[in-house]
C-alpha cells in the first residue's frame, strides 16, 4: 500500500481510518499555502541529532533539549536523523528523544508539522540495545531466501515503529561491483536480479501495513545511482559508467522498489561520468522522476550538498552547491550539522534563483509522506507498538537467516560436519569477536564496538562451547586481524596436536563506508601465516572466513580441509557457524558474488563477453576463472539433477515465456535445501552482451532420497536491454539459458 490508501491507526486506541490520496493531496495543499518560505526552506532541510546530546556524559543519554527546541522551532526543520550517542539505546531513551523533537515541532511552531525522524536500520533495528540483528543483506542474498529479506524489512520495521521512528534508510539497493568497496557487503550481491528481487521482497516486509500501521516504516531506497560502481572501489569516489549499463545492471531494483511503493529515495554521494549525482538532473529528474515515476522524498546522503563545494570541486561556495542541488531536483538536505542549508536557500529564493514554486514541489512531496505516515495524527511513539520493539520470532529469524547465509565453500572428503565429541582447537581472530560477524550498523555506524552488542550474543567460540561441549574446545587466538602474533606458534601446535581438528577463524573485523576503505584485497598474510602453521601440524583444518567481501586466500585454499564462509551473518552467527561445523543444519547457501582468484582479475559473473571469451571464443576456455564463481555453494548432502526441459524453441519479443523445468533429487543421506540459479546469454546484441545473465533463482528443500520439480519462468521482459539510443528493447535472435551445467538455445522471434 502507498500513497493511494493509507491505514492510519491512532495511536492506543487501535481506530483505523482511511485517508484517500486526494485528501491527502487535499490537506497537503491546505498546509502548503499557509507555510512561509522560511517554513518551506526548514521543512527541506535534516539535521542530526548529534550536537544535541552531552557527549561528555557517557553513561546515560542527556539531550540538550532548551537548544534541540529552539533549532527546530526557529528554523522550521522538517526532519532530523540518527541516534544519539553513536550506540544503540533503550526503547526509554528513543521515547524521550522522538517526544521532546516532536514537542517541539507539534507545540512549539506556529502549524505545528511533525518533523519526519530517519534512523538506519539496515539489517534490524541497528540503534535499538540488544535488538537481535540479521545477516548483512550480502548474507541474505546468500541464502536466495525471498521470505528472510521481507522478514528482515519487516522486523526492522516493527522496532524501528516501536522506538518512535518511522522512517528506515533500507534497503540498499545498489549492484556490488569492486570487491573491494567497503558497503559490499550491505548489497544483496553483484546480480541484479537478486537485488531486484530481494530488495522488492525487504520494502514490502517494512510497509507490509500501510505507512499509517504501527508495524510499518517508510523504506528509503538508497543510494541512487550507481553508487557501488566507483572505479578506485574506495567509497564516494567516481565513477565512469556508460548509459546502458546505468540502466541494465543499476536501475532495475531501483524500478521494482518504486512499484513495490518505495516513498523515499537516498541520493549516492559520488559521481557518474564527472557529475556529482547531487547536482545531475539527468539522474533525479530525468530518470527518477520521469522514467521511475517517483513520487516520493529524494533525500540527500551525509553532507552531500556541501560536499559539491569541498569534495566534489563544482562549486565555488555552498551557496552555488545549494543552488545546483535543488536545481537538479533534490528534496531535502541531510545537512546535517548546521542550518546552513535553510539560510542559503532562502538567500537563493529571495534573489530569485530559486522560485518558491521550486520549493513547493520538494515541500509537497515531504507532506505527503508525513501525512501518509500518520504523523500529522499522532507524532509520538505509539503505545500500540511498544510490544513490538523486541518482536518475539526475531531471534528465531535472525537465526535461520545466519544459518542460511553461510556458504560451505569446500568440504575435502567431507571432513564436515565434524562428530560430535571431537576435540577442537579453536584459532584465530575472528574467533571469539563478534563484529567480524555483524559488520556496520551493528549498535554503531561502524559496528566495531564489541561492548555495545547484547550480553548474550554468542561468537563462533561462544557457539562451538555451547554445541560442543566445554571440556571438548580449546582456544588459542593466534594472531589479530592485522595478522599480529598473539600466541607463540610451538604453543599453538602443541595444543592442535591434542585436538582433533582445528577450526581456524580468519577474515575482517566490522567497517563502514570510508573507515573501511583498503588497498589490498588480499587477506593480512599473518592470518594466512597462522593457517599455514596450524595446517602444517597436519591435523585436518576447517577454515571459517567472516568477512564482508572476498579477501585473496588463493595461496592458501588448498591447506584447509574445509572452508565455510560467514559472511557477516549477524547477532546470531556465531551459534549458525558452530550448528553448520557439527552438522546440526546442513547449509545451503550460494555465492551471491564472485569469489576472486587474483587481486588483478575481478571479474564479474556477468562481465561482457569481450573480458571472458579468448580470441577463439572457445566457450571451454572462458576467462571468468575466480576461486569460487557466483553462485558456488556445497552442501553435506549430494543432489542429483534429471529432467532439464525447456518449454520450447521459440519466444516472441514481447509478452511472451518460456517455462524451464528440472527434477531435482536428494541422493545423499542428509536433509538438504538445493538452490538453483538460471542464467542467460544473448547471442548477438548490438552492445556487447553480458557473459551471463542471472535471472531467477528457485529452491527444494529435499528430504534424503526425495525428489521436487523445480520450474522458472522466462520472460520476454527478462531478455530486455537498453540500446545505444536509449530505448528498452528485446532484440530478437538467439539466446542461450543455462542451469546447473545444462543448456538450451531458443529464438527470440521479432
Ligand atoms: C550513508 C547512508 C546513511 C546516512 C545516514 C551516510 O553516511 O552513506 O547510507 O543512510 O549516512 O546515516
Amino acid at each position: 500500500m502507498n500513497s493511494r490508501f493509507s491505514a492510519i491507526l491512532f495511536a492506543g486506541i487501535g481506530l483505523i481510518s482511511f485517508t484517500s490520496s486526494a485528501q491527502v493531496s487535499e490537506k497537503v495543499e491546505n498546509i502548503l499555502r499557509k507555510m512561509t518560505v522560511e517554513e518551506k526552506v526548514g521543512q527541506m532541510t535534516q539535521l542530526t541529532l548529534g550536537p544535541f546530546v552531552d557527549m561528555n556524559v557517557k553513561d546515560k543519554m542527556v539531550l540538550k533539549k532548551d537548544e534541540l527546541r529552539k533549532t527546530l522551532v526557529d528554523f522550521h526543520i522538517g526532519s532530523v536523523l540518527n541516534n544519539a550517542q553513536d550506540h544503540a539505546q533503550t526503547l526509554a531513551e528513543w521515547h524521550e528523544i522522538i517526544r521532546t523533537v516532536q514537542d517541539a515541532a507539534t507545540k512549539g511552531t506556529r502549524l505545528g508539522i511533525p518533523v519526519l525522524y530517519g534512523v538506519d536500520a539496515i539489517h534490524g533495528a541497528t540503534y535499538l540495545k540488544d535488538s537481535p540483528l540479521f545477516p548483512q543483506q550480502l548474507g541474505i542474498a546468500c541464502s536466495r531466501n525471498t521470505v528472510l529479506a521481507k522478514e528482515m524489512g519487516r522486523m526492522a520495521a516493527m522496532s524501528t515503529r516501536a522506538t518512535g521512528i518511522r522512517w528506515n534508510f533500507a534497503p540498499v539497493l545498489d549492484v556490488a561491483r569492486s570487491p573491494l568497496w567497503s558497503r559490499f557487503p550491505e548489497t544483496f550481491g553483484e546480480s541484479t536480479c537478486l537485488v531486484k528481487t530481494l530488495g522488492k521482497a525487504n520494502i514490502e516486509g517494512a510497509q507490509e501495513k500501510g505507512l499509517g500501521d504501527y508495524r510499518s516504516v517508510a523504506a528509503c531506497m538508497k543510494h541512487f545511482l550507481g553508487y557501488s560502481a566507483a572505479n578506485t572501489g574506495k567509497d564516494r569516489t567516481s565513477a565512469f559508467i556508460a548509459d546502458h549499463v546505468l540502466r541494465d545492471v543499476f536501475l532495475p531494483p531501483f524500478w521494482e522498489a518504486v512499484k513495490a511503493g518505495a516513498r523515499t529515495v537516498m541520493i549516492n554521494s559520488g559521481d557518474i561520468n564527472g557529475v556529482p549525482v547531487h547536482a545531475s538532473s539527468y539522474v533525479m529528474k530525468d530518470l527518477l522522476r520521469k522514467e521511475l515515476g517517483f513520487t516520493g522524498i529524494a533525500v540527500s546522503d551525509w553532507e552531500d550538498i556541501i560536499k559539491l563545494r569541498t569534495r566534489h570541486h563544482v562549486a565555488e561556495t555552498d551557496k552555488e552547491a545549494v543552488f545546483q542541488s535543488i536545481n537538479a531536483g533534490l528534496d531535502m538536505s541531510m545537512v546535517p550539522y548546521s542550518t546552513s542549508f535553510c539560510t542559503l536557500l532562502l538567500e537563493l529564493v529571495k534573489e530569485g534563483r530559486i522560485s518558491e514554486a521550486r520549493l513547493d514541489e520538494s515541500v509537497r512531496r515531504i507532506l505527503t509522506v508525513k501525512m501518509e505516515l500518520g504523523l500529522f495524527e499522532n507524532a509520538y511513539p505509539e503505545p500500540a507498538a511498544f510490544k513490538n520493539a523486541y518482536p518475539a520470532e526475531a531471534p528465531a529469524l535472525c537465526l535461520e537467516a545466519a544459518r542460511q547465509s553461510l556458504v560451505l565453500l569446500k568440504n575435502e572428503a567431507s571432513v564436515l560436519p565434524l562428530k560430535m565429541g571431537s576435540k577442537i582447537l579453536v584459532a584465530g581472530p575472528a574467533a571469539d569477536n563478534m563484529p567480524s560477524l555483524s559488520g556496520s550498523w551493528s549498535y554503531s555506524w561502524q559496528g566495531n564496538d564489541p561492548i555495545w552488542y547484547p550480553k548474550d550474543a554468542l561468537t563462533i567460540l561462544g557457539g562451538l562451547r555451547k554445541i560442543a561441549g566445554d571440556a571438548n574446545v580449546r582456544y588459542l587466538p593466534g594472531c589479530d586481524f592485522a595478522g599480529k602474533l598473539t600466541t607463540p606458534v610451538s604453543e599453538i601446535i602443541k595444543t592442535a596436536e591434542l585436538s582433533d581438528a582445528i577450526v581456524v577463524c580468519l577474515g575482517e573485523e566490522a567497517y563502514a563506508e570510508i573507515p573501511g576503505n583498503i588497498n589490498d584485497l588480499n587477506l593480512p598474510l599473518n592470518q594466512k601465516t597462522l593457517l599455514r602453521s596450524l595446517a602444517a601440524t597436519g591435523k585436518p583444518v576447517i577454515l571459517v572466513l567472516a568477512e564482508g567481501r572476498p579477501r585473496l586466500i588463493t595461496d592458501v585454499s588448498s591447506l584447509p580441509a574445509a572452508i565455510l564462509l560467514a559472511p557477516q551473518p549477524g547477532t546470531k552467527g556465531g551459534e549458525a557457524i558452530a550448528e553448520a561445523i557439527f552438522g546440526k543444519f546442513n547449509p545451503s547457501g550460494k555465492l551471491a558474488f564472485t569469489y576472486p582468484a587474483n587481486p588483478h582479475d575481478l571479474l564479474t559473473y556477468d562481465a561482457p563477453v569481450t573480458d571472458v571469451l579468448p580470441e577463439n571464443n572457445d566457450t571451454k576456455q572462458a576467462l571468468y576463472r575466480p576461486l569460487f564463481p557466483f553462485g558456488h555453494g556445497l552442501s553435506y548432502t549430494t543432489f542429483s539433477h534429471s529432467g532439464f526441459s525447456v518449454s520450447g524453441n521459440e519466444m516472441k519479443s514481447q509478452g511472451d515465456s518460456l517455462t524451464v523445468k528440472i527434477t531435482v533429487t536428494n541422493s545423499g543421506k542428509m536433509e538438504g535445501r538445493e538452490v538453483l540459479d538460471l542464467f542467460i546469454r544473448d547471442e548477438v546484441a548490438s552492445l556487447v552482451p553480458a557473459w551471463r545473465k542471472h535471472i531467477a533463482f528457485g529452491s527444494a528443500q529435499l528430504k534424503a532420497g526425495e525428489s521436487k520439480d523445480v520450474s522458472f519462468t522466462i520472460r520476454s521482459s527478462d531478455l530486455e536491454i537498453t540500446s545505444a539510443n536509449g530505448k528498452r528493447i528485446v532484440e530478437p535472435g538467439y539466446f542461450q539459458v543455462f542451469l546447473n551445467g545444462q543448456e538450451h538455445r531458443f529464438l527470440v522471434k521479432p
